[in-house]
């Protein structure tokens, strides 16, 4: 097995391109099922998460190409409705192709996705609310045996919590319905809105993705389309968390700031230098960060909980102590355990995380626990006087296409062996 090998303790500077989000792609290849023709992507990344995906649409019957970051899939002959435990295992948000799969053919036999690293992963707002729209859902075992005898019709739809992947499966479940669906306290992320701009460029009618009133007026069929991939915001905070405990200055291409707004606030506080204008993102640097008093994970617009591990990484070289609050995930802390092997001293009970920072860190060898978790430790390791290897590295590869292709970019010592 491969590990990351950082000799830290060296300022970055540099620039490189953000590759397109793996939170946006993966609802959108679920979406392609509803297109009985094809769907160009562009700026897909490379991520084992979309392996799992593509494969999940060639297992139903779709032809898959990939050619770099240009993925081709062809829906014409969807003949299969089940997604074999075994790839629904290895990506627990695959649940999102449940919506797909029932509106292109009626059923469809999935297992739960089941817990992950970050703690318990219900689906029942997935459930409940496809099953308003008409599918008829029987939790056996383990599996979810599905199906949809009378097609789905537009309803209204109030979702208990802004889930993400909740709005997603309604989006895609209500393009090809019967009337207008109405979904109220939507999720508000950049990638819901990329979603429905997918769509809609094949012929749906969705109006409203950002807000938190979302309204989709069923059509009888889509039509072929090619697309680009949003750039994935939560890679881009990574490297700037990264910048911000190493010091330097690096420049982000390929961004959206405005979809940054949460994490370029945080990193203001903490002393950063912030330029921002059209698809470039300048971050710099020049001393130890400063605290954060009290961090708050939101829904967005607010600082995104995928951002936390490697901001709270970076903090555990502050001047000063800070107070994290996790309000999205049960058990987001996994990874700290493991920051603390390079010396950083934080403190976790429950959703909080006190993070006493310190002057100095010290390479170990650690292990990743999960994606942005591992994300976290790349980012101690860069800031630890000399040598860290990262273990367990296939879990960063799910949401990074090459980190350490990208840090090398920005200066980093940094290899993979
Ligand atoms: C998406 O997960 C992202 N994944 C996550 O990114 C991200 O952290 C999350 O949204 C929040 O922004 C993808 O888009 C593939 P949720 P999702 O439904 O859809 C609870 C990463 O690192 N919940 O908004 O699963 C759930 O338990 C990943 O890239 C229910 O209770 O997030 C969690 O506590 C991690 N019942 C909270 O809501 C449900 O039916 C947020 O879940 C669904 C969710």
């Amino acid at each position: 097995m491969s590990k990351i090998v950082i000799e830290g303790g060296k300022k970055l500077n540099g620039a490189l391109e953000i590759d397109g989000a793996k939170n946006s792609i993966l609802p959108i290849l679920a979406a392609t099922l509803l297109i009985e023709g094809t769907s160009e992507i562009h700026n897909c990344p490379v991520l084992s998460d979309v392996d799992v995906a593509l494969k999940i649409l060639s297992h139903l019957g779709c032809v898959v190409k990939r050619e770099g970051q240009c993925v081709t899939v062809n829906c014409q002959n969807v003949n299969c409705a089940e997604v074999p435990h075994s790839l629904m295992r290895e990506m627990r948000s695959s649940i999102v192709f449940l919506g797909a799969i029932l509106a292109r053919t009626g059923k469809a036999v999935m297992s739960s996705p089941g817990g992950c690293e970050l703690g318990p992963r219900p689906v029942d707002l997935h459930i409940k609310n496809l099953k308003i729209l008409g599918a008829q859902i029987e939790e056996d075992g383990g599996f979810l045996n599905c199906t949809l005898p009378e097609g789905f019709k537009g309803k209204e739809i109030y979702l208990s919590f802004a889930s993400v992947g909740a709005t997603e499966n309604v989006m895609i479940a209500a393009t090809l319905a019967q009337g207008k669906t109405i979904i109220h306290n939507a999720a508000r992320e950049p990638e819901i809105v990329d979603l429905a701009d997918f769509l809609n460029s094949a012929g749906a009618k969705i109006f409203g993705a950002g807000s938190n009133t979302i309204e989709i007026i069923g059509v009888d069929k889509l039509h072929d389309t090619s697309h680009k991939i949003i750039p994935d915001r939560i890679i881009a905070s990574t490297y700037m968390a990264a910048v911000g405990i190493c010091g330097g200055s690096i420049t982000l291409k390929n961004v959206i700031p405005a979809q940054l707004a949460g994490v370029i606030d945080v990193m203001k506080q903490t002393g950063a230098e912030i330029f921002a204008r059209e698809g470039i993102l300048k971050v710099s640097m020049k001393k130890r960060p400063r605290r954060i008093s009290s961090l708050h994970t939101q829904i967005y617009p607010g600082f995104p909980t995928d951002s936390g591990p490697p901001i709270l990484a970076m903090l555990t070289k502050a001047r000063g102590t800070s107070v994290f609050v996790e309000n999205i995930f049960q058990n987001r802390y996994n990874y700290v355990d493991e920051l603390k092997r390079l010396g950083a001293n934080i403190e976790t009970e429950g959703r909080v995380a006190v993070v006493e920072g310190c002057s100095r860190l010290s390479g170990a060898p650690v292990r990743a626990t999960d994606l942005r978790g591992g994300a976290a430790l790349v980012v101690g390791g860069l800031g630890a006087q000399g040598i860290t290897t990262i273990d367990k590295i296939c879990y960063i590869k799910r949401g990074y296409a090459d980190i350490v292709r990208d840090l090398k970019m920005l200066g980093a010592e940094i290899k993979e062996e």
